[in-house]
């Protein structure tokens, strides 16, 4: 089998991140929950992972790293925090659903900025026009589909000139590319534990720069006589039991990526979409979205003439290739890229990805079509 799906999740996990998961599965119980060994070790487990994310992303309080089931939950928390029906909230034009529909279900008014693929200064000047008067402005780091790297830290600084939150989604930068939040200054960040953080599926993190609201309402450990949640922060996010597994996998995954080098794993990665990019580029009838080395991540999007999408990721996935066709939970971002009506393929590249493997696939790939 050769995974080219790692913006979906990441398959190949690092041994350590699998022996993380299963001792702590082993030895701990319910954190912050007791004082027995078991208990200590659970809540052990979550407080070393956000401080290993803080270190990761240059965060100054762990504390206020909370740990979500996904990026969806916690772009979810971060929304709901800043956001109330009727409120004007600028995003990009390459967002995902997990943005869109909570944004959608609370009744914004949602303004959308830079429609065009790869055009970093349309993108910035809509910005600059759409903020005044908005409460928040919600912008992936980078698009899931088309790879395409946001100008994130001047959209940050427009937001701070005018007074407007921001909330950045980190779904498929975290752990790939250079997130310093003494630089952003952004709100809160979200981002799934799954992805390039190389951790397991049922984990994320919120990173919370500004006063966040809870979406469960239940049991923090603490303060059992309160009807209402702790005013502090991790508790006031996380209640119910937390899952010590998931936050030790992904201190191993953040391990992992610290001891490889984040900015060697982005190489890699944009090295093998440019080698499948080059393969591909021989052949007529393969149409990429691609883009400049500073504006794209290891993801490329492409579609075939005459051929459907479903059918040919269905026939590389018979032949043990993995990728993801359609529309990838981001309507708004194909529309924006004019590909709604046929969708892409995609492939996106790990850390674990060869060149070897991008030949193999490629050279299927040409077979099919
Ligand atoms: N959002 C994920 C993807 O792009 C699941 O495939």
């Amino acid at each position: 089998m050769i995974y080219l799906d790692s913006a979906a999740t990441s398959f190949q996990k690092p041994s350590s991140v699998i022996r993380a998961f299963e001792n702590t599965l082993k030895t701990a119980a319910s954190p912050g929950r007791g004082a027995y060994r078991a208990a200590l070790r659970a809540a052990e487990a979550m407080l070393d992972m956000r401080e290993d994310a803080a270190a990761l992303f240059h965060f100054p309080d762990p504390e206020r790293i909370v740990m979500t089931m996904n990026a969806t939950h916690a772009l979810n928390l971060a929304i709901r925090s800043l956001v109330s029906a009727g409120n004007r909230v600028v995003i990009s034009g390459f967002e995902h659903n997990a943005v869109l529909r909570p944004l959608y279900a609370l009744g914004a008014e949602v303004r959308v900025a830079g429609r065009t693929l790869f055009n970093s200064e349309e993108m910035l000047e809509e910005f600059r026009r759409e903020l005044p008067g908005a409460k928040a402005a919600v912008c992936t780091h980078v698009s899931n589909v088309f790879g395409y790297v946001l100008p994130i830290k001047e959209i940050g600084k427009l937001c701070k000139k005018n007074g407007v939150a921001l909330i950045l989604d980190a779904s498929q930068s975290a752990g790939v590319l250079d997130i310093d939040c003494r630089e952003l200054g952004a709100d809160f960040i979200a981002m799934p534990g799954h992805k390039s953080l190389l951790g397991v599926p049922g984990s994320g993190l919120l990173l919370c720069g500004a006063e966040a609201s809870p979406l469960f309402f239940g049991g923090s450990g603490g303060d059992s006589m309160d009807p209402e949640m702790p005013t502090y922060l991790p508790d006031r996010l996380e209640a119910g039991t937390q899952n010590a597994p998931a936050a030790a996998a992904l201190s191993a995954g953040i391990g992992y990526i610290r001891k490889a080098g984040r900015s060697r794993i982005e190489a890699h990665e944009k090295e093998l979409m440019r080698h499948m990019s080059a393969l591909l580029g021989k052949h007529e009838e393969i149409e990429q979205f691609v883009s400049n080395e500073d504006e794209m991540s290891g993801v490329l999007s492409f579609r075939v003439k005459g051929r459907d999408c479903e059918m040919i990721a269905q026939s590389l996935g018979e032949q043990g290739i993995c990728v993801r066709s359609g529309l990838h939970c981001a309507p708004l971002a194909h529309e924006s890229a004019g590909t709604l009506e046929s969708g892409t393929v995609r492939m996106s590249f790990s850390p674990f990805n060869t060149h070897a493997e991008i030949e193999t696939a490629a050279a299927k790939l040409i077979k099919i079509i």
